[in-house]
């Protein structure tokens, strides 16, 4: 084989290549796969990205390590024990659970009053906790907030912890 014929040949099967993948390209552009599924109800965003959701973090949090977090990051502002006073931020026994910016006696700014039709969840106080000014723009909570999610997960189940016993 000469040399221009060995050029024709391996320009044909770049050319097949090419041609494979521009069809498997526009195949696949114009079958999205897979199929999304139409519903009628608006699928909300995940609140947080692959490798599990901020419930079950939670679940498998830890809350010795949540409380050396919180009594490095948070404590200076808050108090965690029942009765406990206002410092900077309020007390924080029993938040789970209640109305964002809805404890009684505390004066919340207007950026987390915003919130109070939301209440304290896993998923809400994970989006607060990663960024206060981000949840709630304006906040008088200066705290730059918890990048880590599992730290974040840990802090979660500390305040979860912080209720009275439910009686049997
Ligand atoms: C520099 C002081 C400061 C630090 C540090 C701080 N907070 Fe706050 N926190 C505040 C203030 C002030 C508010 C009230 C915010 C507002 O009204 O905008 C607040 C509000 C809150 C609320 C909302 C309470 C409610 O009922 O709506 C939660 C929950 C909370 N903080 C948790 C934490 C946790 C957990 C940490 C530690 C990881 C922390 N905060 C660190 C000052 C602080």
């Amino acid at each position: 084989m000469d040399s221009a014929r060995l050029n024709r040949l391996g320009a044909a099967c770049l050319l097949a290549v090419l041609a494979v993948g521009a069809s498997w390209g526009i195949a696949h552009t114009a079958v999205p796969e897979p199929l999304p599924a139409r519903s009628g109800v608006a699928i909300p965003r995940p609140e947080v990205p692959a490798g599990g959701s901020i419930d079950e973090l939670v679940a498998g949090a830890s809350v010795e390590k949540g409380r050396a977090i919180a009594d490095r990051q948070c404590a200076m502002c808050h108090s965690m024990g029942p009765g406990g006073p206002a410092i900077i931020g309020p007390n924080l026994y029993g938040v789970v659970g209640t109305h964002v910016g809805d404890i009684p006696g505390y004066e919340f700014s207007d950026a987390l009053k915003a919130h109070k039709d939301e209440t304290w969840t896993n998923a809400t106080l994970s989006r607060w906790l990663g960024g206060p000014a981000d949840y709630a723009p304006g906040t008088k909570m200066s705290f730059p907030g918890i990048a880590s999610e599992t730290d974040r997960a840990d802090v979660i189940a500390y305040l979860r912890s912080l209720h009275p016993e439910k009686p049997e």
